[in-house]
């Protein structure tokens, strides 16, 4: 498949694998898009029994294109985002969401970890969400999702001062399942995903929706995204995207919220 995502069936596992590795496997719209269809074909599809997440290259992703941000910043593109698509479908899967976790798992990278079911991290991996450096808000729930998993003051912290989440830490603050070793990363996670295609769908699709509050978590993807879209045209944000853009540190103390 074009655009950076590849999926493929086999097994009845659907591997969608992330393949922008030049640019640590960052999101664009377009990438969303097919991630999206993906996800919307593999719900419809009987010979898919599982969703595979892993990206190729030295990070799962590096979460959002800035670039697209800084657009959206600017004015240029809909903030009726792609990504908000994306984020909207992923919380919703039924079938069971597996991934396989290697190095930067950045923003969405780490927040659509909160709707996977099984989770597998390589010992380099790091979970960072740095909403706030970037003048943005949590989003998919996870303002929500993460204190819930980790605690106030842990999940606080990777927000506000975007402090990165090591792998042993994930597993034993219940985020992931397993630290293996990165040569070892998709064959552990495809051998779960492929245990599950062997489980009863029908009490796989159930335990999943009794351990998860639907309603709840599309009230709170609703309500970050709202205020996502306002941060997005905000000047602290177009600094925060100027400076990556620049290589340099932002500088938000001459501006007002
Ligand atoms: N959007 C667009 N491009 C990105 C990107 C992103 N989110 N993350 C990395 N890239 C690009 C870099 O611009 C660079 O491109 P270039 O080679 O053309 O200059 C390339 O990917 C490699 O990134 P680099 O920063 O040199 O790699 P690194 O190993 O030093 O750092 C990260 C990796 C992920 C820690 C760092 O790139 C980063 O912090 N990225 C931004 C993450 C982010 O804030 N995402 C949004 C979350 S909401």
């Amino acid at each position: 498949m074009s655009e950076h995502v590849k999926a493929e069936i086999a097994e009845g596992v659907m591997a969608l694998t992330l393949q922008r590795p030049e640019k640590k496997n960052a999101l664009t719209g377009a990438m969303y898009d097919v991630l999206s269809d993906a996800l919307v074909k593999a719900e419809a599809d009987t010979s898919v029994r599982v969703i595979l997440f892993q990206g190729d290259g030295d990070s799962f992703t590096a979460g959002n294109d800035l670039a697209d941000f800084a657009s959206q910043a600017r004015g240029e593109n809909s903030v009726d985002s792609p990504a908000h698509r994306f984020i909207e479908i992923v919380s919703k899967v039924t079938k069971p969401l597996v991934a396989a976790v290697q190095g930067n798992a950045v923003g969405v990278g780490t927040t659509m970890l909160l709707h996977c079911d099984l989770v597998y991290l390589a010992d380099n991996a790091r979970l960072i969400t740095p909403f706030v450096n970037l003048a943005l808000v949590p989003e998919a729930a996870s303002s929500w999702l993460l204190p819930l998993r980790i605690g106030h003051a842990r999940a606080y912290a990777m927000f506000a001062l975007g402090e990165p989440m090591e792998a042993a830490a994930a597993v034993a603050s219940g985020l992931a399942n397993a630290v293996v070793p990165q040569s070892e990363l998709r064959k552990k996670a495809l051998d779960a995903a492929i245990a599950l295609t062997k489980r009863p769908a029908g009490s796989l699709s159930l335990t999943k929706k009794l351990m998860r509050e639907h309603q709840r978590i599309a009230a709170q993807i609703a309500a970050e995204g709202q205020l996502f879209k306002e941060r997005l045209r905000t000047l602290e944000a177009r600094e925060a995207f100027a400076a990556f853009a620049e290589r340099r540190p932002p500088d938000f103390t001459k501006l007002s919220a």
